[in-house]
């Protein structure tokens, strides 16, 4: 059954691979994110009418409802755009980019379901939060990113018992390669432990992995699933594969 969905970042990465999975499906995606990447133009001249793409940012409350207002049936969200810099240890990193990454990771997620969630009970809709092993464990330099996942998780967990007619899913995609993961290497010197950064970037997956797996929540996990917080190979999630 083609359903309608909204990705936030899709312009790359996670978020592109995901959009271009849930339109093979016959499936409408509205795609939110700041820019227009080549890789985005080529995919909605192959889904001219199924992928509405909105150039905004999640942040804004203004440009979240311009994209939600292209469909009266949503069944479902992933919210997937993040901010990871700036790295820094909790001693000495700028108050102020820690509040860009709580802004975008955390208080744009609450203010985009605030506005969607009329619309998402009306279908008995999904949501996934992307999230990261990061918010699993203390790790040097990331704090700030990490704090925002666990909070993440943490919403997740609030969300699914508040709403029961909606499931709420909170979702590690592993390490990726992606823009994001290769901003470790460049940025990460000074900041994260190299050997775990190493560690990191020799286990990269590529971005189809979790695209496929975030499809499949989207598409097929029930209720049972609402609070959880899953890696993209937990049997609950692969056992969704087609
Ligand atoms: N890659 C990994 O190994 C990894 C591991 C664990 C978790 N994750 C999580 O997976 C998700 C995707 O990661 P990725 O590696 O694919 O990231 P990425 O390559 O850095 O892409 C991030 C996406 O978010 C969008 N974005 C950022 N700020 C935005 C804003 N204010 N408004 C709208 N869109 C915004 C970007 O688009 P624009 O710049 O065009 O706005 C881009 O499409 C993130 O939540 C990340 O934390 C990734």
């Amino acid at each position: 059954m083609p359903r309608t969905i909204f990705v936030t970042g899709a312009s790359r990465g996670i978020g592109l691979a995901t959009t271009e999975l849930i339109l093979a499906e016959g499936s409408t995606v509205i795609a939110l994110q700041r820019t227009i990447t080549p890789a985005l133009e080529t995919l909605a001249a192959k889904y001219p009418a199924t992928l509405h793409i909105v150039k905004g940012d999640i942040a804004k409350a203004e440009d979240v409802s311009t994209a939600l207002s292209l469909t009266e049936t949503l069944n479902g969200v992933v919210l997937n755009a993040a901010l990871v810099l700036p790295y820094g240890a909790i001693a000495t990193i700028p108050l102020d980019g820690f509040r860009d990454i709580f802004e975008v990771n955390v208080f744009a997620t609450v203010q985009f379901l605030q506005l969607a969630l009329p619309k998402l009970r009306k279908t008995e809709g999904t949501v996934v939060l992307v999230s990261s092993a990061a918010s699993e464990a203390g790790a040097k330099g990331i704090g700030a990113y990490a704090a925002s996942k666990a909070a993440l998780n943490q919403l997740n967990r609030t969300l699914a018992v508040e709403e029961p007619d909606i499931t709420a899913i909170a979702f590690h995609p592993g390490p990726v390669r992606t823009e994001g993961s290769a901003t470790m290497q460049h940025e990460g010197k000074g900041h994260i432990d190299p050997a775990l950064a190493d560690a990191v970037m020799a286990v990269l997956i590529e971005p189809e992995v979790p695209g496929r797996a975030i499809r499949d929540l989207v598409f097929r996990a029930g209720k049972e699933y609402s609070g959880k917080y899953l890696h993209y190979d937990d049997p609950l999630v692969t056992s969704l594969s087609l």
